[in-house]
């Protein structure tokens, strides 16, 4: 059976209606290549209490192995998706996000402006992307093809 994931945007211009998202349906086109299937998307404000609710309720109720959210990772005073990711996983895993950054260094020094977090609630692995198309595709792409071990071992799978 295949695993669940979910995608998230985090976007207040994308909420409002006043901006296109195309990070989420980005990220929803290389997990469904991948062999995930998605179950739900979302788009969310930079709101915290907004980003708490929607993470939570993807872990706990809809049960999804693997929850991305794209946006809110930079140093503006509304990104805050990185603080709420890591006041709801029960363990972060700062692996993932020193490997997407190890990658995308290698495309641009701007890289080390996203504060993305990642980490394990329950039975769901979290992992924050940043905003843009191009962000969200090359920081994905250093990671998804690991992303199944990782979930097997969540699993007690071993190896
Ligand atoms: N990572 C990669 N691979 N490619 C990029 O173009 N853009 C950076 C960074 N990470 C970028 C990237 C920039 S300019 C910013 S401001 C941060 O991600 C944060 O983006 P966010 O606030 O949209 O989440």
């Amino acid at each position: 059976m295949a695993y669940k994931a979910v995608v998230i945007t985090v976007s207040d211009r994308c909420s409002r209606g006043e901006a296109t998202d195309t990070s989420g349906p980005a990220i929803v086109e290389m997990v469904t290549a991948e062999g995930y299937e998605v179950i739900h998307t979302e788009i969310v404000p930079d709101e915290k209490e907004r980003i708490r609710e929607v993470l939570i309720r993807c872990a706990d109720e809809m049960k999804a192995d693997l929850i991305f959210t794209t946006g809110g990772t930079g140093f503006s005073k509304r990104d805050v998706t990185p603080d709420v990711t890591k006041e709801v996983v029960e363990r972060e895993t700062p692996g993932i996000p020193e490997a997407m950054l190890f990658e995308s260094l290698k495309v641009t020094p701007r890289a080390m402006l996203s504060r993305m977090a990642a980490g394990i609630r329950g039975d769901s692995l979290i992992v924050n992307l940043p905003g843009s198309e191009k962000a969200a595709r090359e920081n994905l792409g250093a990671i998804l093809g690991t992303m199944e071990h990782a979930l097997h071992m969540m699993a007690g799978k071993g190896h």
